[in-house]
């Protein structure tokens, strides 16, 4: 497979199914309170998602080759857990740190979009991982444009947050997307500029650093899908579907309760 270039047509889509993807965040974020449960949460997504939006829940029962269908709606990762953690029944509690990530098909169109939520009143330095997180997918996507390549948008992620004395897990990565929810290219989140491939008009892909408060080297558990940090650190991310444009980039996974990029972009 190569990567795909969307038409004007498939942009409509694309728009369509990002925009529901981060209104399911939207929907989420005054329920993420202390005592909530993933499962919870989960729920509350999968009916809002098939009976309020009309469309589909990309990871229900998705099963890439070597893994186990995929059990939940949504995938929700808490503290140490770095990505693919599946809602169970344990509440949340004060100070915890989760990523809730969402990916809705709308007509054919995959939508990819995963924010941080601190539960409560966090600590200095959960708030400071995900701050700093969100900031380094913005660096990434700040690269976005024609003519630029991947290597320039991993360089980007991955000299911000070594600099910051944070760690940048490497097994995971951006990825291609469209009428699949996996598509080529890869975007990792390290690299060298002027590296790897070039971007043209009409691609979309996402971005979305995980990031390691301690070592980047990661383990995956026995149920086949949640991966954490080796050393128990906290882990942050936070992802968004960008399209390439003639002159830069459109982040396509927007909504009203987007939080807004940070001051550095467009300065
Ligand atoms: N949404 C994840 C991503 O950003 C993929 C989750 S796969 C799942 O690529 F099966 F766990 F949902
Ligand atoms: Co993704
Ligand atoms: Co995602």
């Amino acid at each position: 497979m190569t990567t795909t270039i969307k038409t004007a047509a498939d942009i409509e889509g694309m728009r369509l199914a990002c925009r529901l993807a981060s209104e399911v965040l939207d929907y989420l974020t005054p329920h993420i309170k202390p005592g909530i449960t993933t499962d919870a949460i989960d729920k509350l997504a999968h009916d809002y998602i098939v009976n309020v939006q009309q469309a589909i829940p990309a990871p229900l029962n998705y099963a890439p080759s070597g893994y186990t269908p995929y059990p939940k709606s949504i995938c929700t990762s808490v503290n140490h857990q770095v990505c693919h953690g599946i809602p169970n029944d344990r509440p949340l509690k004060n100070g915890d740190i989760v990523n809730c990530d969402v990916t809705v098909i709308k007509n054919g169109w995959h939508g990819d979009t995963s924010r941080m939520f601190v539960v409560g009143d966090g600590s200095i330095a959960a708030k400071r991982l995900c701050t700093l997180t969100y900031d380094a997918m913005w660096h990434g996507i700040a690269k976005v444009r024609p003519g630029a390549r991947l290597g320039d948008i991993g360089h980007a992620i991955q000299t911000f947050v070594e600099n910051n004395g944070f760690s940048v897990v490497r097994e995971f990565c951006g990825h291609g997307i469209g009428q699949r929810f996996h598509e080529e290219p890869q975007v990792l989140h390290y690299g060298r500029p002027g590296t790897l491939q070039e971007l043209s008009a009409g691609m979309t892909f996402t971005i979305e650093p995980m990031v390691n408060a301690g070592r980047r080297e990661i383990k995956q558990l026995g149920d086949g899908w949640t991966v954490v940090t080796k050393d128990h650190s906290l882990s942050a991310q936070w992802e968004h579907t960008v399209l390439v444009t003639e002159t830069g980039y459109e982040v396509l996974t927007v909504s009203a309760g987007s939080p807004p990029p940070p001051a550095f972009v467009g300065a």
